[in-house]
């Protein structure tokens, strides 16, 4: 058996890196708790002391670390302590949930096609901040949300699950905002079921579901 198909066999190990609100974490963590993922958050980390994220993970006995990036000398140094200590939680998976710094080369380097984020939006389409304003400013009728994996690129990652909501003659970017979030809480949780199961093959910009 290669180390590969060893690594796999074990329950895989997830690392949450968010900032703020922390709905995306919960719905994973429910998800494992209802046994429709199988893995364990080992890990969560935020870039805000007063992250909502924190509390949550906490709460279900989670290992939640603040680390604040100007504590750090430069990008490089934050970075290095955030995969030591996703390292020491031997993780597999890094999940970005509202995570809202840039990934670095650090991290990226570490954690190679082994890091997906969820982006409120159809990429390419409205990359960044605001992606719901952005869709409704753009006058799109239909829009909705992505889990990528991540990349040099902003928001534009290999595509791995994405779901398409509806875009109202009266919508505000509350109330779209809200229906793409319902979406997200779904495929977030079914995209780590599928890398969980190792079923996520990256050919270009294709993923393949095996
Ligand atoms: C979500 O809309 C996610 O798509 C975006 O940031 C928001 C985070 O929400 N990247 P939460 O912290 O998971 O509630």
């Amino acid at each position: 058996m290669n180390p590969i198909q060893i690594y796999f066999m074990s329950k895989l190990k997830v690392g949450v890196l968010a900032s703020g609100r922390g709905s995306n974490l919960q719905a994973l963590i429910d998800a494992i708790n209802k046994k429709e993922v199988d893995a364990q958050i080992a890990v969560v980390i935020s870039n805000k002391g007063d992250a909502q994220a924190l509390d949550r993970a906490r709460k279900h006995g989670i290992n939640a670390f603040f680390i604040n990036p100007s504590d750090f000398e430069g990008r490089d140094a934050y970075e290095r302590r955030l995969v030591e200590i996703l390292d020491e939680h031997e993780v597999g998976l890094v999940v970005l949930a509202g995570y809202m710094l840039i990934v670095g080369k650090l991290v990226l380097e570490a954690y190679r096609n082994r890091i997906i984020n969820i982006h409120p939006a159809l990429i390419p389409c409205f990359p960044g901040l605001r992606a719901q304003k952005q869709a409704l400013d753009f006058g799109v009728q239909y829009s909705g949300c992505t889990v990528h994996f991540v990349d040099e690129s902003l928001d534009s990652g290999p595509i791995i699950l994405q779901a398409v909501v509806p875009v109202f003659e009266n919508d505000t970017e509350e109330l779209l905002s809200k229906r793409i979030l319902e979406e997200e809480h779904r495929i977030l949780p079914k995209a780590v079921k599928l890398f969980s199961e190792n079923r996520l093959k990256v050919d270009g910009r294709r993923v393949r579901l095996t």
